[in-house]
């Protein structure tokens, strides 16, 4: 019995891992910079952006080139506010990077 516990709480701390690992890259990246997780500011809240977006086909590969490429690349603005900037103004995000952080984005 007590070792499926343990073997539970392990499970559940692996899976809260790659989480924070994708929140400190959004920090490494300068995300937070113009967003906030809860509240719109210079740019729209990423639990905002996830409401909007869950659930529609292509969301994960259009905010993944938004976060790479900035709005325009991906057909935006779509928020009627400033557009966010391509990566000659902030941190270059790999394919690898823009996808774990859409990812993360949409968990929001
Ligand atoms: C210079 C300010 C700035 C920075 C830095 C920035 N953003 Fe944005 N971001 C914006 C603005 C402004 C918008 C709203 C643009 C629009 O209307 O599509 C936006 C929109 C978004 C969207 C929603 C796109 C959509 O089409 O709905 C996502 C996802 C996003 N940003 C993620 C990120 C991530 C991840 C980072 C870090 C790699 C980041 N942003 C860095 C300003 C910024």
């Amino acid at each position: 019995m007590k070792a499926v516990t343990f073997a539970l709480m392990a499970m559940a701390l692996g899976a809260a891992a790659p989480a924070g690992a994708s929140e400190q890259l959004a920090k490494d990246k300068q995300c937070m910079g113009c967003h906030a997780i809860d509240k719109d500011g210079a740019a729209p809240a990423f639990k905002n952006i996830a409401a909007q977006w869950k659930g529609k086909k292509g969301a994960e590969s259009t905010l993944s080139i938004t976060i790479r490429r900035g709005s325009k690349a991906a057909g935006g603005p779509h928020w009627g506010k400033a557009t966010m900037p391509n990566t000659d103004e902030r941190p270059q995000v790999s394919l690898a990077e823009g996808k774990k952080l859409a990812q993360w984005v949409l968990k929001q």
